[in-house]
């Protein structure tokens, strides 16, 4: 995958199917995202059908294999900032991929590994999320409220869409944000909100969160080049 003139260079870090990856790679393929391009896609997990789609594109996909620590816990309780731990082996070998294929931003579509504040503090406002449910535009605090006045719990970690059904809203949504040590608590670049419908189980939300999402991350790719985008 080449464009033209290649000014924003992405990596992707994907866990499971990639189809945010895929919704990236069709804007990039229909002009819709000009000067923007995939330098590698980077997946924990073997069998991520994430890689083959990167693959069937022509675009590096690497398997990094990704040290388990106690930070993991923290997908049970997100609300504990992540450790300032030194640089993992793993995180150590992400940091180098990124430098050699030199990466402007990073994506994280579908990523299931919390990164360490010692990670992030390299690239500073250059990593992105995509979360299944709505946070504050700080990404900060315990409510969020929707475009009618409701109030609702923020729901972060694994399992949000779960989470939202569970609490009996009506109303939820996907985000994009920047990834800040607190998970799923950085600044909202762009969201869009969800009604929640009778009968919906976790599966047919998420379903239809993941039709929102892939607007929103090309959305926010976009965003993001063009603040970066020299004057
Ligand atoms: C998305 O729903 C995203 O919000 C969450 O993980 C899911 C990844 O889906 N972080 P996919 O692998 O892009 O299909």
């Amino acid at each position: 995958m080449s464009s033209q003139n290649p000014l924003l260079r992405l990596g992707v870090l994907v866990s499971g199917t990639g189809s945010n990856l895929q919704a990236i790679i069709d804007a990039i393929e229909s002009q819709q995202l000009p000067g923007v391009e995939i330098a590698l896609v980077v997946s924990n997990k073997a069998d991520a059908y994430g890689l083959q789609r990167a693959l069937k594109h022509d675009i590096p996909a690497i398997y990094l294999p990704w040290e388990q620590r106690p930070v993991g816990a923290q997908f049970i309780a997100p609300e504990i900032i992540a450790p300032k731990l030194a640089i993992s082996e793993s995180e150590s070998r992400l940091t180098t991929l990124h430098h050699l294929f030199q990466v402007d931003l990073i994506v994280l579509a579908g990523w299931m590994r919390i990164l360490s504040a010692a990670f992030l503090e390299q690239f500073p406002q250059h990593v992105i999320n995509i979360h299944p449910a709505l946070l504050p535009d700080d990404g900060k605090g315990s409510t969020f409220t929707t475009k009618n006045g409701i109030q609702i719990p923020v729901f972060r970690g694994l399992h949000a869409v779960r989470q939202a059904l569970d609490a009996g809203v009506k109303i939820t949504g996907s985000c994009v944000h920047f990834v800040t040590p607190e998970v799923d608590s950085g600044p909202v670049i762009c969201r869009e909100e969800v009604v929640i419908e009778e009968g919906d189980t976790e599966e047919t939300l998420h379903e239809r969160l993941k039709i929102v999402e892939h607007r929103l991350i090309v959305k926010a790719v976009e965003s993001f080049k063009v603040l970066h985008e020299p004057a």
